[in-house]
């Protein structure tokens, strides 16, 4: 129903999910990112350990939360992608700073 056309295709940035390369459109969250490279679960439930993917990808629901080059607790889906981000799932509660 709705195609790209190919004369406005968006540049893509490399990025790693889970250490897997990933391309994406310049100005993709890193939540879209995650949802691209088929992830399973970005982060799991501290009482639980029930598995989340982004949901809302608008900053309300908090299932995005990641560990984006090495800080944790990101919510992914308000971060924009760059050339050589990490993205890595987040098991469990943060440790105390
Ligand atoms: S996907 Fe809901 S806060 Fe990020």
């Amino acid at each position: 129903m709705f195609a790209t056309r190919p004369d406005t295709r968006p540049a893509t940035v490399e990025v790693l999910v889970d250490g897997t390369p990933v391309r994406v459109p310049e100005g993709a969250s890193a939540a879209a990112a995650v949802l691209a490279a088929g992830l399973p679960a970005l982060r799991e439930t501290p009482v639980t350990g029930a598995p989340r993917l982004p949901y809302c990808m608008m900053g309300v629901c908090f299932d995005c939360l990641a560990e984006i080059d090495g800080t944790p607790n990101r919510q992914s889906c308000l971060v924009t992608v760059s050339p050589g981000m990490r993205i890595a799932p987040q098991r469990g509660a943060r440790a105390p700073l």
